[in-house]
């Protein structure tokens, strides 16, 4: 950000006196003595912040702020009003016009460095913060049939893609009803999404989903389903919306445990996954969901390659073969979760995901493998310096699997 600053004033003294405060203080000052001259003047060097006059010959303060608003080097500074004129009309007439600020004259300099510093920090904060922003991947877990493996993949996913890429990933259950993301990292529900539901969801910012966020060790947060369904009844679909907005421009990896309906809120979570993740079991009736469900996938134009399917056996014994459910669905099935015994109901109990139980739990490997499969892009071109070893190892392990997302 530039220290240059914009003076606009029809009187000789007045831009004399605010550009010796501003020039002691270390700005640039660049000075104009009309908004025609102003308009000029930013051509060659758009100000950080402008300090405008009101009544002005030609064109007043009011319209060069609306000016200003409109270009796009300016469209975004600090601009305050100063002027003689000190009615709550013409307060209002100044905001309206787009200024962040009113000062009445006669002024006191101190005040005039004060409200600059406020705006300027405030410019110096949306940058920090648009620069720090990512483009994240959203995956959406999902099916229409209960006790598939949903939320088991979610919360291995969410872990492994933490752990390979050294990054927090952000678990978001969308189960309001029973959701159980916190309990699977043994993580006390000390804030849920109800708690997100309870402001405007205009008003939401990185801030407030901060502090209701559970932090787990393995760099998983979770925004955890309500401690009772009917808490659930202040979440809206724009607060599910805005979330997702926010969320994926602060983690590499957003995971949707979602619930087994086409509610609103789950549409959302459909609506802006990169990656759908479709569950089934090799059963008649998890098959028959998994039609439905590719059939309103279809309907609703996703591209078909949006969608994995993902085929778990969350029993021991017989089940439809793999052959048989890809021509029932025309899809190819993309990976088989084997059953794995215990290991499940185990990491459950213990609150311990398989993926942070290896080599304990080859379960664990084995979701790691499937977490890198889906990973962005950008990481398995270009790993981060910090996870190249990891990335190497789940790589190699990952590629003799042949598996095609
Ligand atoms: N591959 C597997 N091997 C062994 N057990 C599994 C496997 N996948 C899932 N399970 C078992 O199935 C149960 C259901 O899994 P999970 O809770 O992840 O499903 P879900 O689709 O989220 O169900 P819901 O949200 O309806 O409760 C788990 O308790 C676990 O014991
Ligand atoms: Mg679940």
């Amino acid at each position: 950000m530039s220290n240059r600053i914009l003076v606009v004033d029809d009187t000789e003294l007045n831009l004399k006196m605010v550009s010796a405060i501003l020039v002691k203080d270390g700005y640039e000052v660049v000075t104009a003595r009309n908004g025609f001259e102003a308009l000029e003047v930013i051509k060659s060097a758009p100000p950080a912040l402008a300090i405008l006059d009101v009544m002005m010959p030609d064109m007043d303060g009011y319209t060069l702020c609306g000016h200003l608003r409109k270009i796009p080097s300016t469209a975004k500074i600090p601009i305050i009003i100063l002027t003689a004129l000190s009615g709550v009309d013409d307060k209002i007439k100044a905001f309206d016009s787009g200024a962040d600020d009113f000062l009445a004259k006669p002024f006191e300099p101190q005040e005039l460095r004060a409200r600059m510093k406020v705006l300027l920090r405030r410019v110096s904060d949306r940058e920090a913060v648009q620069s720090n922003d990512v483009d994240g991947k959203v995956i959406a877990v999902f099916s229409l049939r209960g006790g598939v493996g949903v939320s088991m993949v979610a919360s291995n996913l969410a872990a492994s893609l933490a752990q390979i890429w050294r990054c927090p990933s952000i678990l978001a259950d969308l189960a309001f009803v029973n959701g159980q993301s916190a309990l699977l990292f043994d993580l006390p529900l000390r804030n849920t999404w109800a708690d997100v539901g309870h402001s405007p969801a205009k008003e939401m910012d990185i801030n407030l989903l901060n502090s209701v966020m559970l932090h787990h060790d393995s760099g998983v947060h979770v925004l955890a389903s309500p401690r009772r369904p009917e808490d659930a009844e202040v979440i809206t679909p724009e607060h599910v919306q805005r979330a997702l907005k926010i969320l994926r421009t602060r983690y590499e990896y957003v995971i949707l445990d979602l619930p087994h309906d086409f509610t609103e809120t789950t549409l959302i979570g459909l609506d802006n996954a990169d990656q759908i993740l479709l569950m089934l079991a090799p059963e008649t009736a998890s098959v028959r969901c998994a039609a439905n469900a590719l059939e309103t996938f279809a309907h609703l134009k996703y591209p078909s390659d949006r969608t994995s399917l993902i085929l778990n056996w969350p029993y021991k014994g017989k089940g439809l073969p793999r052959a048989g459910i890809e021509s029932a669905l025309k899809k190819e099935v993309n990976i088989v979760i084997p059953f794995a015994g215990d290991a499940v109901v185990t990491s459950i109990m213990y609150g311990k995901p398989s993926a942070l139980q290896m080599p304990i739990d080859p379960l664990g490997a084995f979701l790691e493998d499937l977490a890198y499969l889906y990973s962005k892009d950008d990481h398995k071109k270009n790993p981060p310096e910090n996870t190249r070893d990891r990335v190497k190892r789940v790589k190699e392990r990952a590629q003799a699997r042949q598996w095609k997302s």
